[in-house]
């Protein structure tokens, strides 16, 4: 069984490094075409209060739906409010094109516009930030989320969902981005068993 497990973590390690990220895309937890819409959550705001008194929001971007499931499922805990980031005009359903999109917006660093209209940050404490990881950081949406309003001095949680990337480089661009903003240490959720624990040293569950 270990060298099984052995194999294939080497064989993985032997596709991203010859090929880079694109490579993960096609591995394990990638979703391979938009969640429908009726598989959506809603939204809920005007019940900023979480569980521990704080206000708490979680936003999130999620294109399969995997980010959107952990998104639900800290929210549950936490309570607060809970927002889906869109875009005005979404990704294709279909994978490939949407990673063509996607890709497009990385490297010319575009900040897509939103649906709005966007909650007001400004009455949250803590702001719970949820992305898939694309090419090893934040999709650019998420991007255009947090610089649409003032961060300063807010608390930002990243966490993310990946095939396989870990969320630091993303948690790095976070904070190049929002260097007024405290962005703390995130949490790659692809298990959700760290989620309560990391949930506990952030005071957003008891
Ligand atoms: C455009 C695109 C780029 C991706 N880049 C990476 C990557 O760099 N590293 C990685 O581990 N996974 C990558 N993935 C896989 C997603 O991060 C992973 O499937 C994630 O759970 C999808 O979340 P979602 O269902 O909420 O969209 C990529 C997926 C897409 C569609």
């Amino acid at each position: 069984m270990k060298r099984i497990a052995l194999i294939i973590v080497l064989v993985v390690l032997a596709a991203v490094a010859y090929k880079g990220p694109d490579s993960l895309i096609g591995l394990a937890k990638m979703s391979r075409s938009a969640a429908p819409e009726t598989e959506k959550v809603k939204n809920v705001l005007g019940h900023p209060v979480g569980k521990t008194g704080k206000k708490v929001l979680v936003a999130y971007f999620s294109w399969g739906g995997n980010t959107r499931d952990v998104a639900r499922l800290i929210h549950e805990k936490t309570g607060g409010d809970l927002f889906e980031i869109k875009k005005e005009t979404p990704y294709p359903k279909e994978y490939k094109p949407a990673t063509e999109v996607g890709k497009m917006e990385r490297e010319q660093d575009l900040r897509p516009k939103l649906q709005g209209p966007l909650p007001d940050l400004k009455q949250y404490d803590v702001i719970l930030l949820g992305y898939p990881i694309w090419w090893y950081i934040e999709p650019m949406p998420v991007k255009t989320f947090v610089e649409a309003q003032d961060l300063s001095g807010k608390v930002i949680l990243p966490f993310a969902t990946s095939g396989g990337s870990d969320i630091i480089a993303s948690v790095d661009d976070l904070r190049r981005t929002l260097p007024k903003a405290q962005v703390k240490d995130g949490l790659l959720a692809n298990m959700t068993g760290r989620i309560d624990g990391w949930l506990k040293e952030n005071g957003l569950v008891k």
